[in-house]
Formats: structure tokens, C-alpha cells, sequence
């Protein structure tokens, strides 16, 4: 994993939750919503939570005397999701890293984390930091991307950037949100730091997103590939995302665009 991929700041969090949280993520919050509810937790913890999105669609789920941390590396991401937030006295914000958490042992009834453990540069002692906070025979409840072939747009806009910079091609998207989808490492992984009776499903969607534009700038800007692009040349941010929604006219059309995108869910007994 390189520096870069773990930064989600400046103007990344404003537009990753504007533009990407609508277009992929949003789906997937509500299949860990429902997940999460179903194990009707007390205490919760969310690990990695950005912007919100689940936090927003778990808490919509959760009785009244319930109680939310949402936590997250990056302090501008949460900062987002503070703001994005309603009033919910059940719901703390608190910045920290997935591998040394800031809690006591046996204090969470669930852990739940979407799309953050592939940027965990240590997956070892991540999960055994969910393991220790969380209470015997609860539930960590956590997705990954699948691999970037079965998630088009990404594909899609990944190719094009490989053109633009052939000696040196943006390998973001590649290397950190979508290089960690085995099921086979992920089971063995879990294992390793103690966990039993893993769940891991493949659960495909589809994205959608009103332009071609609209794609490009979710992908380019709002993500750290934006750091990536712009370390390359930082005058070519715009001529990046111009190409990458020339990829995406090319093979969607102007309109509304539609992609297929794929991740896996995964739970499992501490
Ligand atoms: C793709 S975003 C997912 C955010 C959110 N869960 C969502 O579904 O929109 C990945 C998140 O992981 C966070 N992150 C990266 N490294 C982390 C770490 N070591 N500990 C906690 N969070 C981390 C980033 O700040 C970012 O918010």
C-alpha cells in the first residue's frame, strides 16, 4: 500500500460523500444496516465508518436506548459524517486507527466495518484488535470489494488512467480497495486472530450514476486516487477525469450510466 492510500482528506471527503457514497456505497450500507439490526446490539462500534453512510442507515435501525461509536482514521471523514448526521444523543464520533483501538476489552456487543479492512496495513492486528473489544460470542460484520474485474466502472476507469500514464499507471484502485477480496486469505486471516463460524458471501449490485461525468469525478476526485493522479501531474487532475468520462461515454452513453459492482460479505463469532 502506498502513503497515499489511507488519506482521505482535503477535498476528498466532501466528494467521495457526494458523488461515490451514492453510486456504490449506499447499497451495501443497507445490507449491513440489516445485518447489524438483526443481531439487535446495545453497544455498537463502527470501524472505519467515513462519511457515515452506515452509520446513518444502522442507526435508522437501532432502539432508543442503543449505543453507537463510530470511528474512523481519517478526522475530516467523520467530520463529514458529523455533519451529515441528525441529532442522535446514541451516536459518538471518535478518531481511530482500526489497529489500535481506544477501548476496553469485552465492550462491544457488535463491530461492524464497511469497506475499510482493505486499507488496514496490518489485517492481523486489526481484527485482533475487533476481537479484543468485542464481547464472547458476539459478531464482527464487515464487507470488502471484490476484485476490480467484477466492479465495471472502477474497471473501466482504471484502464483508461493506465493510458493516460503508461510508465506509471494509477494502481490505486487495484492495490487497495479491490486487493483484498480472496476468501480463502480473508477466512484464514480471521482464523489466525480467533475468530470461528465465518460467514462469507458474494453479493453483487448495480451502480448507477446520472452521467459519465458524474463517474469520472466520484472516481478521480473522490477517492485517494485523486493523490495518486495529482503526484503524477498535478496540472492533469481535470484532463483525468475528462478521459475517464470519455471511457465510461464511450462504452455507456451520455445519459445515466449503470455498472455492475461486487463485494463480499463477511461475518464472524468471536
Ligand atoms: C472506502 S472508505 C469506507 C468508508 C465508509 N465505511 C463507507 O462505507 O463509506 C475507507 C475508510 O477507511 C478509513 N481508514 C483507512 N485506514 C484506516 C485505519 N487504519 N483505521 C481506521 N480507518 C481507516 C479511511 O479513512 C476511510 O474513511
Amino acid at each position: 500500500m502506498s502513503n497515499t492510500d489511507k488519506v482521505f482528506a482535503g477535498s476528498i471527503p466532501k466528494l467521495y460523500d457526494e458523488y461515490l457514497v451514492p453510486m456504490i456505497f449506499s447499497v451495501y450500507a443497507d445490507d449491513i444496516a440489516r445485518r447489524v439490526a438483526a443481531l439487535s446490539p446495545s453497544v455498537l462500534l463502527e470501524i472505519a465508518a467515513g462519511t457515515g453512510v452506515v452509520t446513518r442507515a444502522v442507526a435508522a435501525a437501532l432502539p432508543r436506548g442503543a449505543r453507537y461509536v463510530a470511528t474512523d482514521l481519517n478526522e475530516p471523514m467523520l467530520a463529514v459524517a458529523a455533519q451529515r448526521q441528525t441529532d442522535d444523543d446514541r451516536i459518538t464520533w471518535r478518531q481511530a486507527d482500526a489497529s489500535a483501538l481506544p477501548f476496553d476489552d469485552a465492550a462491544f456487543d457488535v463491530v461492524c466495518c464497511q469497506f475499510g479492512a482493505m486499507f488496514f496495513p496490518d489485517r492481523f492486528k486489526a481484527y485482533g484488535e475487533v476481537k479484543r473489544v468485542l464481547k464472547p460470542n458476539s459478531t464482527f460484520v464487515f464487507n470488502v470489494w471484490d476484485r476490480i474485474e467484477d466492479n465495471v466502472l472502477t474497471h473501466e476507469a482504471t484502464i483508461a488512467l493506465g493510458k493516460m500514464f503508461p510508465d506509471d499507471p494509477p494502481r490505486f484502485m487495484v492495490r487497495t480497495p479491490h486487493g483484498y477480496y480472496d476468501k480463502a486469505v480473508i477466512r484464514a486471516d480471521l482464523e489466525r486472530a480467533g475468530f470461528r463460524d465465518i460467514s462469507i458471501e458474494t453479493r453483487s449490485e448495480i451502480s448507477r450514476a446520472p452521467s459519465p461525468e458524474y463517474v469520472a469525478i466520484a472516481l478521480c476526485q473522490g477517492t485517494p486516487l485523486r493523490s495518486e493522479i495529482e503526484a503524477r501531474d498535478a496540472g492533469k487532475l481535470q484532463a483525468a477525469t475528462d478521459l475517464v468520462a470519455e471511457a465510461v461515454r464511450t462504452r455507456h452513453g451520455s445519459g445515466a450510466v449503470e455498472g455492475r459492482i461486487q463485494a463480499i460479505v463477511i461475518e464472524a463469532r468471536r
